[in-house]
């Protein structure tokens, strides 16, 4: 809609004799068609001029436009009505879609702008689960979506490896070594070494129940991390790879990918420097001979260092934050996480606040709901019947093989390469898109047979369209049909599609600014159902060889924006099923 509201408004910063561009005027459709194709609401120019919206309005509406894709305009209280000539304003937009290509849909509004995505950032020596697919997924579709609209983005996974826990693990590994040896074989060369990690974790638990010699070990192999002893580090350089590798095996079926991954163990040194300066503004209070900062009378006390002398999970966030200031100089840094941690990020944000670092109003804690699965019939937080938490390759294995099913079922003929590569695409698709469909704060009760629908509001509904659109395509091609301009794009139904495929670059801006992806999965799915309705109206391909050009420009304009708009959301678009 940018070039259409572009002139719009250059028209009107004529007509008044000033600069009306940073307004932020927003085209809209008219509350009612007979109204006109295209509306603007005065309201922001009253503003500026302290004039009222209705006056300006008429007298804007007995200007001469002189717009050649413009028919009418008429002024409709505060707001201009505008009637488009249809064939001249649809061949401009597809147009303009053909001439950016690729690139369709990004903008320049984030120019200038840094922004630090952290996401997914998983503990080490556990699986990836099934919660973990939230903040992974809506992160890395953040990030899509910034980069899209022009800002600069630095993608962070900011891993769990360091914490009394690895004092534990190592611990068990030198004490449980006759029940499971890690160095032969090594765990490196190990078909499941987390598995076994955890195997040996869990035995530890039990065990230091009766054995509280066990704890004293742990703290001992802690400190023996924390001084950089040669095992203790080597031993624990090796759970962090294996752990790695294995979510690098993850992130790479869903698209994910990092610019940074920097672990907590990485903030030892800042976490000293953090402390120093904690003290010196006089923050840092004793409480039951733990350290605490008061942050706000409403919430409790942040925990800055233990009893023991340990310092915390929220400690390694007040030295990362400065850190990740001092690396990058963001405009915004978003932490994709749980809403279940909102305290520890107000009590993060708070201190620092507190210790004068006013870039400290930039970050923000953009959290999401819980995932909740069906367990015999109720809904739980990723865990099955038996407190197992729920893996997330099992999940995406349990969607790839439903997918399976029913692919082979609409095609039985489907060669074995293909189907392999269709239900990877349509599983993965199904289980991102339940996941970014409704806004990223309410809560997702997760089910595999109704995300697989192809006809609910799922991924692969999404990927049949995109589908339809390619065989249509190639049925034209088939026949020697050629695109035309889009001139004979008139029909009410397209003046609506070729509206909403306009609408594309700002959902875009939008979605990005809010960092809400689920603006954009909803456009998609107004998108994908207005064309339904379309085609169960009129032929695209039919005996009248030069609309049918026209028609399959629009389809192939719905193709360019559907493709780009399920790839922002990790969601491969298919040209077969
Ligand atoms: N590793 C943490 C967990 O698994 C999440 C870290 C979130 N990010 C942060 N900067 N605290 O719960």
């Amino acid at each position: 809609m940018r070039q259409f509201s572009h002139q719009l408004v250059q028209r009107i910063s004529h007509f008044l004799d000033m600069d009306v561009s940073d307004l932020g005027m927003e085209v809209v459709d008219p509350p009612n068609p007979k109204l006109g194709d295209l509306s603007l609401g005065c309201f922001p120019i009253a503003k500026a001029m302290k004039s009222s919206p209705v006056e300006i309005s008429q007298k804007l509406a007995q200007q001469d436009w002189q717009l050649e894709w413009i028919e009418k305009v008429v002024a409709t209280g505060p707001y201009l009505n505008f009637t488009v000539k249809r064939e001249l304003f649809s061949q401009y937009a597809i147009q303009e879609i053909k001439d950016q290509g690729t690139s369709w849909g990004d903008t320049q509004t984030g120019h200038g702008k840094r922004v630090i995505v952290e996401y997914s950032s998983p503990n080490i020596a556990k699986h990836l689960a099934v919660h973990h697919l939230r903040s992974t997924m809506l992160g890395q579709a953040m990030a899509n979506l910034f980069r899209s609209a022009g800002y600069e983005v630095v993608s962070w996974n900011h891993l769990g490896d360091w914490g009394t826990g690895f004092g534990k693990l190592l611990a068990a590994w030198d004490k449980f070594s006759d029940i499971d040896n890690f160095d032969s074989p090594k765990l490196a060369d190990r078909e499941d070494p987390v598995s076994d990690l955890n195997a040996l974790y869990v035995r530890y638990s039990n065990e230091a129940k009766d054995n509280p010699e066990l704890d004293d070990s742990a703290r001992d192999w802690f400190k023996k991390l924390e001084d950089g002893d040669s095992l203790a580090r080597e031993r624990w350089e090796t759970i962090r790879s294996v752990s790695m590798e294995l979510f690098e095996k993850v992130y790479s079926r869903l698209g994910v990918r990092f610019d940074k991954v920097i672990g907590e163990s990485h903030y030892e040194d800042g976490m000293k420097d953090v402390i120093d300066l904690l003290v010196s503004n006089h923050l840092l209070e004793e409480s039951e001979g733990a350290e605490v900062v008061s942050v706000a009378e409403d919430i409790p006390p942040m925990l800055i260092r233990k009893k023991d002398g340990a310092t915390l999970y929220g400690t390694r966030d007040l030295a990362s934050a400065i850190a990740r200031h001092e690396m990058v100089e963001f405009d915004r840094c978003l932490y994709v996480v749980d809403a279940g941690q909102s305290l520890h990020f107000r009590q993060v944000f708070g201190v620092l606040k507190k210790l004068g670092f006013e870039w400290a109003d930039h970050l923000e804690h953009a959290e999401f709901g819980v995932m909740r699965l069906n367990v015999d019939g109720h809904w739980k937080k990723g865990k099955t019947r038996g407190g197992q938490v729920v893996l997330l390759h099992e999940v995406l294995d349990g969607a790839v093989e439903l997918a399976a099913n029913i692919v082979l079922s609409k095609n039985p003929d489907i060669p074995e390469e293909d189907l392999k590569e269709i239900s990877e695409a349509v599983g993965m698709g199904a289980v991102i898109f339940s996941d970014m469909k409704a806004a990223r704060r309410k809560d997702v009760n997760f089910d595999l047979d109704k995300i697989l629908s192809f006809d609910g509001e799922t991924g692969p509904y999404l990927q049949y369209t995109h589908v339809r659109f390619a065989s249509i395509l190639r049925k034209a091609a088939d026949q020697g049909l050629s695109e035309n301009d889009g001139k004979g794009l008139v029909e009410d139904e397209e003046l609506q599609l070729i509206k909403r495929l306009l609408r594309y670059p700002g959902i875009i801006d939008k979605a990005a600014k809010q960092a809400e992806p689920s603006q954009l999965s909803q456009y998609l799915l107004d998108l994908a159902s207005e064309f339904n309705t379309y085609y169960s109206k009129h032929r695209v391909i039919s005996d009248n060889a030069e609309l049918s050009g026209h028609r399959l420009a629009l389809i192939q304009a719905l193709k360019t924006t559907l493709g780009s708009g399920l790839s922002k959301l990790c969601i491969k678009p298919l040209d077969r099923m």
